[in-house]
């Protein structure tokens, strides 16, 4: 019977998951990994803390094994992330850097990086989360001693370094229109018309059930994608406080089925990916206490309902 990659694929699209290290020992978990979806991220792997843990000294272990396991299995893999505020190494976030060392260092680690994965990535997160709510730029180490022309440098370093590999945007709370998302289509309508490489916009969609469905969602991904862009739903998870029940799960599910008819009505929303697929390996319960249940397997590899409605509507 058909997987979630398989379904997918017959209308061109992938159907992922991502995979932290760790979780390779788990070998059921990667084993069901590795049949049911045809794409996968790294949770950590290729975060600057794990590639660059010393300035100028790179270390690929982790991410090279995510790599090796998209290989056996095979999956595409997306690149996950060049640039954030988060999980940044010691060294960077406890310097002091005037802006033309800070730019020395951002762009040695985009081209090392970037050089290091060619061909074995088809896509980077070239930034991420660089905005906030209201639309202004986040105030991250970058922005505040660069100033908001590192985006497009990070860009073109990216290019530079790999020629073919698709860049994006990446960001949460994008998946509906509003303040933030509209941010985003301004800049990269910018960048477009300063002949600035940028190929996609990931919209994470970490979704909660007490917050409400995205507004517009469909209508959102159909405005980058007439911007000629690809848009990709990159970490999908639909979270409910605890403890969960029939009734919060069917309406869960019911998300799950509204996201992925969302994307697949869009021609240029080239996949989705879940940020890991299990109730077991998942991010949220440590960082939102009181919340989970997100994913559409439980923690004992059961599907939920989320798994039939993803189904019915790829
Ligand atoms: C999360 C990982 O899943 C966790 O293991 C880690 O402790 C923190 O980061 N947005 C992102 C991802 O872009 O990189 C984050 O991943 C989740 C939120």
């Amino acid at each position: 019977t058909a997987t979630l990659g398989d379904l997918a694929e017959r209308t061109g699209r992938y159907f992922g998951s991502a995979v932290d290290n760790p979780e390779l020992a788990d070998t059921d978990y990667a084993d069901l990994l590795g049949t049911e979806f045809d794409s996968t991220t790294p949770g950590n792997g290729m975060k600057w803390y794990a590639t660059e843990p010393q300035r100028g000294v790179f270390d690929f272990t982790a991410g090279d094994e995510i790599v090796r396991y998209a290989k056996a299995h095979g999956l595409k893999l997306r690149g996950h992330t060049l640039l954030w505020h988060s999980q940044l190494p010691g060294w960077l976030t406890s310097g002091t850097w005037t802006a033309d060392e800070l730019r020395a260092i951002l762009k040695n680690h985009i081209t090392q990086v970037v050089k290091h994965y060619r061909g074995k990535v088809f896509a980077w997160d070239v930034a991420n989360e660089i905005m906030n709510e209201d639309g202004t730029y986040r105030e991250n180490l970058f922005y505040t001693t660069l100033g908001p022309g590192y985006i497009a440098d990070a860009l073109r370093w990216a290019r530079a370094a790999d020629p073919k590999v698709k860049l994006y945007l990446n960001d949460y709370n994008v998946e509906g229109t509003g303040a933030k998302s509209d941010a985003y289509y301004t800049l990269i309508k910018q960048l477009k018309a300063d002949r600035v490489p940028v190929d996609g916009f990931g919209m994470q969609a970490h979704l909660a059930l007490q917050y409400g469905f995205p507004y517009q969602m469909e209508q959102n991904i159909q405005r980058f994608a007439d911007l000629g862009l690809d848009v990709a739903i990159t970490e999908l998870d639909i979270r409910m406080i605890l403890p969960y029940d029939a009734t919060k799960l069917a309406q869960q599910a019911d998300w799950y089925r509204q996201v992925t008819e969302a994307c697949l009505a869009v021609r240029r929303c080239v996949g989705i990916t879940l940020w890991g697929y299990s109730d077991g390996h998942s991010w949220i319960p440590s960082t939102f206490p009181g919340q989970g249940a997100a994913l559409p397997w439980d923690e004992n590899l059961r599907r939920k309902p989320a798994y039939d409605a993803i189904r019915s509507a790829l």
